[in-house]
C-alpha cells in the first residue's frame, strides 16, 4: 500500500516532467529513461543494506551479456572510466606479450570526439594520432587511417559516434594488415549494428556510456565489454579496490588464496586497483531499461526518418545524417553541418532553434585538436578539413524515445521559419 503510494507520487511528478515534452514547444536534448518501477527498484536497494556494488550490478552485467551477444559485461562508474581501465589494462603488467603497448606507441583516433576518449590515450602515456572524420556519417576516415599508420602504431581507438557504426569490414582488415589492436568506444551507440553485429563486440575491448542522456541511464555508468575472460576477470577486480572478491575464476581464485594463506581473504588485494565502482542503485535503476533499448531506439529511427525527409529540401545549405546500407543506425541525436554558403551561418540557426525551445549542441567535442586540454600535450594528426568545418558549422539536436511525430513536425515548422526569413 505504501509502496503504491510512493510509486503514485512519483508516477504524478514524472507524468508532469514529460508533459513539458508534450506540450510541443519544449524540445530538450534527453528526457529520462527510468519511469516509477525503475525509480522504486532503486530505491529499494538502500531497503535491502547492500547498495553499492552487488547482485543488481551482476544482473546488468548479466542482461548486458545476452542482449549484446558477448562474453563479459563488466559495469563501472561512467564511460569515461571504462576507456581509462581499458588503456591501462593495456599498459599494465597484466597484458599479455602481444597486446602490451609502452609508453610513446601510436593510437589512432577519430579528432571529432569527446574528451575522455583521447584522454585515457595520454593518461596512459600513449600518443593519440587524431584522424580527420566523414561528412554526415562523422565516423573516422578509413582511408586517412591507412596514411596515418606508422612504425610506432598499435591500436585504433575507433569512435562509433552517435548512434552511427563505422564500416567495420575494412576496419578489421586495417588491423589485420598491420597487426593492430582494436578498440571500440561505444559510447554513444549502444544497440546499433553493422551487418547484423552489434556494434562494440568486434574489438578486444569496447565502452558503453550509461549516462543520463542516453540511450538507457543508470544516471552515471558505463561498461567494458570483452570476449576474453582472462582480461575481464582482471578488470572486474581492477575497478573494486583490486580486491579478490570480484576475481570470479575460481582456478584463479583458489590460487591466490593457496598462495596466501596468512592473508584474510575478505581484504586481499591481488590486482592493482582503482575504485571504479558503480552502486547497486544505479544498477537496479537502468535493469529493466535493457529490456526496453530496441524500441527506445525505434522511436529515435523513426523521429530520424521524418527529420531527414522534412529537411532534405534544404540539402543545398544543411549536411544532413543519412541511412547506410548495412548500417543499423542506434541514432543518439540528430546531426547537421551547415554548408559553407552566403545566406546564413551555424550560429543564425542555432540562436533560432535555441529561442524556438529547441535544445542543441555542438557535435561531439568538434575538432578536439582544438580542444584547451591537448594543448599541453604530445598528439599527432592527419589533415583535419572536415573536423575543422564541424567543430565550426555543425551541430546537433536531441533525439529520444518521446520524440514523436508531433514533436518533429514542430521541429520541422521551425526550420522552416528561419528559411522562409533567409532564403
Ligand atoms: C564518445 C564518448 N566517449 C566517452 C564518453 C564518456 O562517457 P561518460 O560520460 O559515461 O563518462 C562519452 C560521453 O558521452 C562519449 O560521447
Amino acid at each position: 500500500m505504501m509502496q503504491n503510494s510512493i510509486k503514485y507520487q512519483i508516477k504524478k511528478k514524472l507524468n508532469r516532467l514529460n508533459k513539458q515534452i508534450q506540450l510541443n514547444n519544449n524540445l530538450p536534448l534527453s528526457v529520462i529513461q527510468y519511469d516509477e518501477t525503475d525509480i522504486i527498484n532503486c530505491l529499494d536497494t538502500l531497503t535491502r543494506g547492500w547498495p553499492t556494488i552487488g547482485k543488481e550490478v551482476q544482473n546488468v552485467e548479466k542482461k548486458i551479456q545476452k542482449l549484446l551477444k558477448t562474453k563479459n559485461a563488466i559495469m563501472l562508474n561512467s564511460g569515461g572510466s571504462a576507456n581509462f581501465l581499458i588503456f591501462y589494462l593495456l599498459t599494465s603488467v597484466y597484458a599479455k606479450k602481444n597486446h602490451k603497448l609502452k609508453p610513446g606507441d601510436e593510437v589512432i583516433t577519430p579528432a571529432v570526439t569527446w574528451s575522455t576518449t583521447v584522454a585515457p590515450i595520454i593518461q596512459n602515456n600513449l600518443t593519440p594520432v587524431l584522424v580527420d572524420v566523414n561528412l554526415s556519417t562523422y565516423d573516422i576516415n578509413i582511408e586517412l587511417i591507412e596514411k596515418s599508420i606508422t612504425k610506432k602504431t598499435r591500436a585504433i581507438m575507433l569512435v562509433h559516434p552517435l548512434g552511427q557504426v563505422c564500416e567495420m569490414e575494412r576496419i578489421l582488415n586495417i588491423c589485420r594488415k598491420y597487426n593492430l589492436l582494436l578498440i571500440e568506444d561505444n559510447c554513444e551507440s549502444i544497440g546499433a549494428k553493422y551487418k547484423n553485429k552489434f556494434s562494440g563486440t568486434f574489438g578486444l575491448f569496447s565502452s558503453i556510456s550509461m549516462y543520463q542522456s542516453h540511450h538507457i541511464s543508470s544516471v552515471e555508468g558505463g561498461l567494458i565489454l570483452t570476449d576474453n575472460n582472462y582480461y575481464a576477470d582482471i578488470l572486474r577486480s581492477m575497478r573494486a579496490n583490486g580486491w579478490l572478491r570480484e576475481v570470479t575464476n575460481e582456478k584463479i581464485r583458489k590460487k591466490f588464496i593457496s598462495e596466501n594463506k596468512n592473508i584474510d581473504q575478505s581484504f586481499m588485494f591481488p590486482y592493482i586497483g582503482f575504485n571504479l565502482k558503480p552502486t547497486d542503485m544505479a544498477a537496479a535503476l537502468v535493469l529493466k531499461q535493457i529490456d526496453k533499448l530496441n524500441s527506445f531506439i525505434s522511436i529515435r529511427q523513426k523521429a530520424a526518418k521524418n527529420l531527414i525527409s522534412g529537411l532534405k529540401k534544404y540539402n543545398k545549405f544543411l549536411i544532413l545524417p543519412q541511412n547506410i546500407n548495412n548500417i543499423k543506425n542506434s541514432w543518439f541525436t540528430f546531426p547537421i553541418t551547415v554548408k559553407p554558403n552566403n545566406k546564413f551561418n551555424k550560429n543564425e540557426l542555432v540562436d533560432f532553434l535555441t529561442k524556438k525551445k529547441i535544445a542543441n549542441r555542438p557535435i561531439i567535442a568538434g575538432n578536439i585538436a582544438e580542444q584547451p586540454f591537448l594543448k599541453k600535450f604530445k598528439f599527432k594528426n592527419s589533415i583535419l578539413k572536415n573536423s575543422k568545418l564541424i567543430m565550426k558549422s555543425g551541430f546537433f539536436i536531441g533525439l529520444h524515445h518521446k520524440l514523436y511525430k508531433k514533436n518533429t513536425n514542430y521541429i520541422l515548422s521551425v526550420f522552416n521559419t528561419f528559411f522562409k526569413n533567409k532564403i
